[in-house]
Order: structure tokens, then sequence, then C-alpha cells
């Protein structure tokens, strides 16, 4: 088989990325390790910046997302017992974001690749990249019990942390700087309507709490959590006690319960590989970074990374001109680096650090009281969290 670009991942970063080449007249395949409907279920992050709603929608799939999602102009931060919002819009010059969950986004990026004819295939796991060094670089995959070859242009990696795209560089090219937390998130999902108009980040001295939904019946909610904890440890009474008493407030405000029906935790940590490419190998979305779901980064950093890379492309396709694919790497590392040192901010200041002196935890309280009081400083969380233009 042979294709322009050859995508292995069908999460958020390499479904876009064939959906906006496609726009582009340019052919691409995309290899996916896992069935369609696991990728369709997968429970992942829920809040896109305005930059990417605006992507998604001017390339044919904000449809849905206009429907169904949930724009919110705030956030509020409580500590103390008291709640402060942060107003995402006027710190920003009307910018905000969408409550609207990745895995629909996933949904609607494949039904799209269908409806086009694009190839996606599932169950199809890429083994290796081959002659990156070259202008014909090739991925061998198994698919349907036998391996194949398929033959391209150019690669692209968009296949996670765990993928094999980001090892394929040879030994020695990339810089990996990265950190790990000593805590990790419970995450549950609730058929209970959320208990707030808009999201709650808590900080408490048991721990953070994050109070986040999917729809107007369907709460999502985080709790920090050792990393070596397990969820069998936490009964769903004892989730719900948890919660209550992280987002106690001096006031009347209440948390609802319901059925928890799905329960998992997740570790933490920041990774950035670079440079993003190498030769006729690109790598986007988790391939290349990671960083704690504090600051609500992740899926956002893909969808930048690709709707750079999709421009860089199509200038490659159209104008036989390399400029904006050499610039790939630099640029997008721009952005990534601005949401690792927000995404770190935002998980030091929230959560509680098992290993802090006294002294940073007055440090911690009196960065807290800044924000809420200061307009720069919470207008400089604002623009950090609605996000910055994409291009
Ligand atoms: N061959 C084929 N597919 C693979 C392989 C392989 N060898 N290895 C991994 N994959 C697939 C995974 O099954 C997954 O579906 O690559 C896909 C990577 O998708 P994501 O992990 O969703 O990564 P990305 O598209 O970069 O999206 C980033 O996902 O993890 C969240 O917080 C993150 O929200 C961010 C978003
Ligand atoms: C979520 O809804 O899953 C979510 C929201 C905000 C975050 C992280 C996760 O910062």
């Amino acid at each position: 088989m042979r294709t322009r670009v050859g995508i292995i991942g069908a999460g958020p970063a390499g479904l876009l990325l064939s959906h906006l080449l496609h726009r582009q007249g340019i052919d691409s395949v995309v290899l996916e390790l896992r069935s369609r409907d696991y990728v369709e279920q997968r429970q992942r992050a829920g809040i896109l910046e305005h930059g990417t709603a605006e992507v998604l929608r001017a390339s044919g799939a904000g449809e849905r997302m206009d429907r169904q999602g949930l724009p919110h102009e705030g956030i509020e931060l409580r500590f103390d017992g008291r709640s402060h919002r942060i107003d995402l819009t006027a710190g920003t010059g009307g910018r905000s974001v969408m409550v609207y969950a990745q895995t629909e986004v996933v949904k609607d990026l494949i039904a799209l690749r269908e409806q086009a004819g694009g190839a996606v295939l599932f169950g199809a796991e890429a083994l290796s990249v081959d002659g990156v060094d070259t202008t014909a670089p090739s991925i061998r995959y198994r698919h349907g019990g036998a391996e194949r070859t398929l033959d391209c242009d150019i690669v692209v990696a968009c296949d996670g942390f765990h993928g094999i795209g980001r090892r394929s560089v040879p030994e020695g090219l990339l810089t990996v700087s990265e950190r790990t937390y000593p805590f990790a998130w419970l995450g549950i999902l609730a058929d209970v309507p959320p208990s707030c108009d808009e999201l709650v980040y808590a900080h408490h001295a048991r721990g953070f709490a994050l109070h986040s939904m999917r729809s107007p019946r369907v709460s999502r909610l985080y709790l920090q959590v050792d990393p070596a904890d397990s969820t069998d440890n936490w009964p769903d009474e004892r989730i719900w006690d948890e919660l209550d008493t992280r987002f106690t407030t001096d006031g009347a405000w209440r948390l609802g319960r319901g059925p928890i029906t799905e329960k998992g935790i997740t570790p933490m940590r920041s990774f950035v590989a670079e440079p993003m490419r190498h030769g006729r190998l690109f790598l986007a979305g988790d391939a290349a970074h990671i960083v704690p779901p504090t600051g609500a980064k992740g899926l956002n950093l893909a969808v930048a990374d690709v709707t750079l890379l999709a421009r860089a492309l199509a200038h490659w396709h159209i104008r036989q001109d390399e400029t904006l694919l050499d610039g790939y790497s630099e640029t997008a590392l721009r952005r990534v680096w601005r949401a690792e040192h927000f995404s770190y901010t935002m998980t030091s200041l929230l959560h509680t650090d098992p290993g802090a002196t006294d002294f940073d935890r007055r440090l911690q309280l009196s960065h807290l009281r800044y924000i809420a009081s200061s307009g720069a400083a919470s207008a400089s969380l604002a623009e950090n969290y609605a996000g910055l233009p994409v291009v």
C-alpha cells in the first residue's frame, strides 16, 4: 500500500491531521492499534480551548460540538472554604472554553473520515518506521494477522506516549525533559447532574479535587491520590465522602451523589522530547509531549500540533515549499513549553505535596490568594487556560 502521509494512531492528533489533510487534497492512511469501539469509548479529558473549538469549527468538525458542548466563561478556584471565580472572558478579551469530551471529538472525526472514504485501519499495529533519513519512508505494520508495509512520503507519529514513533528516532538524537509528581488522579464518571455551573478546582489540606462535567446529567470528578494507590481502596462511599470534605465551603454548597459508572487512576507527568522531527518522521501530540492534566492542555496541544503540521504539509504538497515543515518543531515547541509551564504551575498551585515544608505551604497559599485577589494575576491564569491563538 502507498500513501502520501502515513499516520500512526487514531487519537485526536492522528484523526484531525488526516481530516485536515483531506481538506487540502492530501491523501493519508491512519493505522490504529485498537478497535474503533475501544477508541470511541476511552475516557479522556474534556476541555477545548477557544482556539481548539475554532479549529474544529473551521474544518467542518464542530457541528455536534456546537450543539451539545457547554461553553464556559469562567472557572472556580476553591480554597480556605471559599469560592473565587476566575472570569475567563473578561481576562482575555472575550475568549472562553468549551466543555466537550475528547471521546466525542474522536467519534465526530472518525465519522467524518468515514463519510469521506478516508482510510482509518483499526486493529493495525505499527511495528517499525523505516527509511526516515530517505525520501521514501515506510511503516511496517500488522493487520488481520499479516505483516504489511505502508510506503509514504512522510510519516507522522500520533501514537501517544507509549507508541513506537518516538522510539524510531535514532538513539541520542532526541533531548528529553521530564518530571514526575508525587501524586496521581483518581477519576470518576457519575450519573448525576453537575453540582456547579462551572468547573471547580479545589485545594484542600487533604489534597486537590476537581469537579468537571460531561453533560447536564453526567459529572466527572477527580481526587488527588498517591500514585501507588489502587481503585480497590476506593469504594464509592469513600470517594463521595472524600470529595465532600475537599469541596467543603463555608456556605450552603452541597455535592450531589449518583451511581459511579467508571473509576480509574492516572499518573501525572511532564515530558517533552525535542526536536519533534527527524528527517521524514514528524511527532505530534502525546507522542512528543505530556502535561499533567491540571491545566487541561493535553488535547489542545495535540490539536495545535497537527494544525501547524497540516498547514506545513499543504505548503510542501501544493507549492513544493518545505519552509514551514522545517519550522514545525520550533514553532510547535514554543506553545508546548508555554503549556508545560502553565500545567506545572497549576499542578503545584493546587495539589498537596507530601514533601512540602511549612514554608512551601505558606508560599502556595499566598500564590492562591494573589490569583484570587489580583486582576492581573487572574487575567494571566485566564489567558493561559482559555489558550493563545493556535496559528
Ligand atoms: N500502532 C498503531 N497505533 C498505536 C500504536 C501502534 N504501535 N501505539 C499507540 N497507538 C495508538 C493508541 O492506541 C491511541 O489510539 O495511538 C493513539 C494515540 O492517541 P492518544 O493517546 O489519544 O494521543 P493523541 O492523539 O496525541 O492525543 C492527545 O490524548 O492522552 C490524551 O491527554 C492527552 O488529551 C490528550 C490527547
Ligand atoms: C475533565 O473534564 O476531564 C477535565 C477537566 C479539566 C481538567 C482536567 C480534566 O483540568
